[in-house]
C-alpha cells in the first residue's frame, strides 16, 4: 500500500520568522493521520522548521541540492549538508530549475544518484510545457525526462522514489490539469517505471500531481486512482489552506 504524500513547495517565499509563525499555526490545526505531510522550504528555514516540527510526523525537505559532496561551487548546498541537519526529502528537477537554472536530465540524474547515496528521498519532478502538450508530445517528453533522470538508478533505489508530475502550464497559473489528464499521465509514469524496472517497483513508487492544487480541487485530484498525493505551491504557504488539502 502506498502512503499518500502531501508536500508543500514553498519556493522562494517566507523569512525564517514567517516560517516559524506558519509552523505554530499549522501545528495547532494539524492532526497526524495515515497521510504523510512534508514541507520543502528555502535552505535558511530548514533548521528552524526541523525544530518547530520535531515532535510531529511532518517531514522537512529542501528544494534543491548539488550532486557533489563538497567543492568550489559558490552558492551551492550539498546533499551531505542537508543530511547532516536531518532533511528527509529534496525536490529535484523542478520545472522552474529546469527553466531558469538550466537543469538538464543529466544533472537531474547526477542529483538523484547523490540523494540516494546519502539517504535523502528525492521528489523528482517531470512535466511538459503547453507547447509540447499542444503538439501531442506530452507523453514523449515525460518519458524522456524519466529515462534520462533515472539512468542507472537501481531497482532498490527506485522503490523509494517519489515522482511529481507537474505540467508546466498548470504551475502558478490557476489552470489545473483536469483530474483525468493528471490521472492519465500519472498512470503513464507508472507504466514507464514498470518498463524500466518491474511491476513491484511501479507499485511502490509514489506519484504526485502538482500544479494549482487548492483546497477546492484537492479532493477530486486525490480521489484519482493513479495519483498518490500532491506537490502544492502557493496554497502550502497558508496554514488554513494547506490543512484543507492535507485533510482532503
Ligand atoms: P502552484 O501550486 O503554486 O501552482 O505550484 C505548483 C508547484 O510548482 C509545486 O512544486
Amino acid at each position: 500500500m502506498r502512503k499518500p504524500l502531501i508536500a508543500g513547495n514553498w519556493k522562494m517565499f517566507k523569512t525564517t520568522a514567517e516560517a516559524k509563525v506558519f509552523a505554530e499555526s499549522f501545528k495547532n490545526i494539524y492532526e497526524s493521520s495515515d497521510i504523510q505531510v512534508a514541507i520543502c522550504a528555502p535552505f535558511t528555514q530548514l533548521e528552524a522548521l526541523k525544530d518547530s516540527f520535531k515532535d510531529t510526523d511532518v517531514k522537512i525537505g529542501a528544494q534543491n541540492m548539488h550532486f557533489a559532496d563538497e567543492g568550489a561551487f559558490t552558492g551551492e548546498i550539498s546533499a551531505v549538508m542537508l543530511k547532516e541537519i536531518g532533511i528527509y526529502y529534496c525536490i529535484i528537477g523542478h520545472s522552474e530549475r529546469r527553466q531558469y537554472f538550466v537543469e538538464t536530465d543529466g544533472i537531474v540524474n547526477k542529483k538523484l544518484h547523490k540523494a540516494f547515496a546519502v539517504g535523502i528521498t528525492p521528489i523528482m519532478c517531470v512535466g511538459e510545457t503547453l507547447e509540447q502538450r499542444d503538439v501531442d508530445k506530452a507523453f514523449e517528453v515525460v518519458k524522456t525526462q524519466l529515462m534520462g533522470g533515472l539512468k542507472d538508478i537501481t531497482t532498490t533505489q527506485a522503490e523509494s522514489l517519489v515522482i511529481a508530475y507537474e505540467p508546466v502550464w498548470a504551475i502558478g497559473t490557476g489552470r489545473t490539469a483536469s483530474p483525468e489528464q493528471a490521472n492519465q499521465m500519472c498512470g503513464f509514469i507508472r507504466d514507464v517505471i514498470e518498463e524500466l524496472y518491474n511491476d513491484d517497483v511501479a507499485d511502490k513508487v509514489i506519484i504526485l500531481y502538482g500544479g494549482s492544487v487548492k483546497p477546492e480541487n484537492a479532493t477530486e485530484i486525490m480521489n484519482m486512482e493513479e495519483i498518490d498525493g500532491a506537490l502544492v505551491g502557493g496554497a502550502s504557504l497558508v496554514p488554513e489552506d494547506f490543512i484543507q488539502i492535507v485533510n482532503f
